[in-house]
């Protein structure tokens, strides 16, 4: 029923971008920020979804962008919380539309982002408990990591009719032969292992095929090939995550 009722504020054209943050209550560290794709078809069509599909790092996150977001996006939020008395430590997540007026913000959550989170963890260097640990006690300035140079592309499976209604328990094959390929890394979603041990469907999102690669076209191409190696009935994903950035109309 939250939906029944909608407020249109201002229409925002632009490309969308997520910029995670660990903050300890006072310190903010900006991960590398990554670009999500909602519409569940290629070309960016068809209804939205949680998430296609995701790459970091972005270049649509230049110098200039990112200064604008530190300064008027995380700087003026982390503050704010801490003067209504909440010391926010954790990860803080602003989706992001870069429009011509300057970067808005179209949300925040207070975690990881799926699929960003994929990507990025597989640029991660560095012990993330650690990290996560260090970050609640707030003390942020104690923790080293860095991220992969490459960029990491992940291409989200998911069931035949999401993002609406979808059936559940399809076997799936070629797990271990896609995360075989060199750099790729399958994150399981929406499966569950059945009690003779077949690993099946449980979900719309059901699996995010992420790959490293040199750049974006090479991580692209090559969790695509993955995917193409894994089956279950009525699977699809788009193929063109990132192609905003590879091919600008
Ligand atoms: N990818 C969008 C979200 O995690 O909210």
């Amino acid at each position: 029923d939250a939906g029944n009722s909608v407020v249109i504020e201002e229409r925002l054209e632009g490309q969308e971008l997520s910029v995670l943050a660990l903050v300890d209550g006072r310190t903010i560290s900006v991960l590398d920020p990554a670009q999500d794709h909602k519409p569940v078809g290629e070309g960016d069509t068809g209804p939205n979804t949680g998430g296609m599909g995701a790459y970091c790092p972005t270049p649509l996150a230049t110098e200039d962008v990112m200064g604008k977001v530190q300064r008027d996006v995380l700087v003026p939020i982390v503050d704010a919380l801490r003067r209504e008395g909440t010391e926010f430590r954790g990860v803080l997540y602003a989706g992001l539309m870069l429009t011509p007026a300057g970067p808005k913000v179209l949300e925040f959550n207070v975690r990881f982002g799926d699929p960003e989170c994929q990507p990025l963890m597989t640029r991660l260097r560095g012990d993330l408990l650690e990290i996560l640990w260090q970050t609640a006690q707030g003390n942020l300035d104690d923790v080293e990591f860095d991220f992969d140079p490459r960029t990491a592309c992940t291409v989200v499976m998911c069931a035949e009719g999401y993002p609406g209604a979808y059936r559940k328990g399809m076997e799936i094959s070629g797990l271990s032969e896609a995360g075989a390929l060199e750099g790729v890394v399958v994150f399981q979603a929406g499966t569950k292992r059945t009690e003779n041990g077949q690993t099946v469907t449980n979900g719309g999102r059901v699996l995010g095929v992420t790959a490293l690669g040199e750049d974006l076209r090479i991580a692209r191409d090559r969790a695509n090939e993955a995917c193409r190696l894994i089956e279950f009935e009525g699977a699809f994903y788009r193929h063109d995550i990132g192609e905003r950035v590879l091919a600008p109309a």
